[in-house]
């Protein structure tokens, strides 16, 4: 019954890496995309490839921006309403990365404003227009879970979201937050945590979009989930 209704879904960073792999995906199944990036002219070819298929509204800005939330919000509103928002635009901080003492306080900052404050506050600016049962997902790392040295900055950034996940879905019933760890992927993310490393080995971001469509599409409730294993585990 409800094949025909078109679904609409905001997806944070989506001009290359995982985000690009999701919009594409859903773009097929004719989802109505709200797409972002700072940088306006990679978002502009990604967005006249994703209209080809369905209907694109591309707002080029910053996430950690209060005024670029609000177009967002205004553009979720003029559509209609959210059935998901997926928190993916992330940055890794400076590359190589610093050890936490030589850590620099100010960079930190601005690692957080953008993986874990943006997130909450993009929220709150459209927790109007987050349809009921809308799907949260905030894209974090093994990083927020694993002390590996050197990933302190970004790690505890992404920890920071996964806790803010985890209470938004106990403070939210009406939701369904999910907290997701993609795995690695061949981006540029990745070549920037990386420098100077050969890193064809690792799966291109198009594997990790199946377990991401489960979440947006099947009935798993609020949690933590790695996206490569949801995929095994939905084929059993
Ligand atoms: N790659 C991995 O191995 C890996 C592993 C674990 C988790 N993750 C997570 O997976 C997600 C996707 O990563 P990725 O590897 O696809 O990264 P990526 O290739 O660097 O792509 C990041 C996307 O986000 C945008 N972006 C970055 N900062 C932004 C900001 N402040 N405002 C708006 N857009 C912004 C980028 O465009 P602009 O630069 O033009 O803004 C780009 O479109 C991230 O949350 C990352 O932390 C990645």
């Amino acid at each position: 019954m409800t094949e025909n209704v078109t679904k609409t879904i905001l997806i944070t960073g989506a001009s290359r890496g995982l985000g690009l792999a999701l919009a594409r995906r859903l773009a097929r199944e004719n989802w109505t995309l709200i797409i972002d990036a700072r940088g306006a002219e990679d978002l502009e070819t990604a967005r006249t490839e994703l209209a080809q298929q369905t209907r694109v509204i591309a707002l080029p800005g910053d996430v950690s921006g209060e005024e670029h939330r609000q177009a967002l919000a205004e553009a979720a509103y003029e559509a209609g309403g959210l059935d998901a928002l997926v928190n993916n635009a992330s940055i890794l901080g400076p590359s190589p990365q610093p050890q936490l003492l030589d850590y620099p306080i100010g960079v930190l900052e601005e690692v957080y404003r953008t993986n874990a404050f943006a997130p909450l506050a993009l929220v709150q600016s459209l927790r109007n227009e987050l349809k009921p049962g809308a799907r949260i997902i905030n894209v974090t790392s093994d990083a927020a879970v694993e002390p590996y040295e050197g990933w302190g900055g970004y790690g505890s950034s992404k920890a920071a979201l996964e806790q803010l996940s985890a209470i938004l879905a106990a403070e939210n019933p009406s939701l369904r937050v999910y907290r997701v760890d993609p795995g690695d992927m061949r981006t540029q993310m990745q070549g920037e945590a990386f420098p100077g490393e050969d890193i064809s080995d690792r799966p291109l971001p198009e594997e990790s979009v199946p377990g991401l469509l489960e979440l947006l599409e099947g009935d798993l409730p609020s949690g933590r989930y790695e996206a490569r294993a949801l995929i095994r585990t939905s084929k059993g």
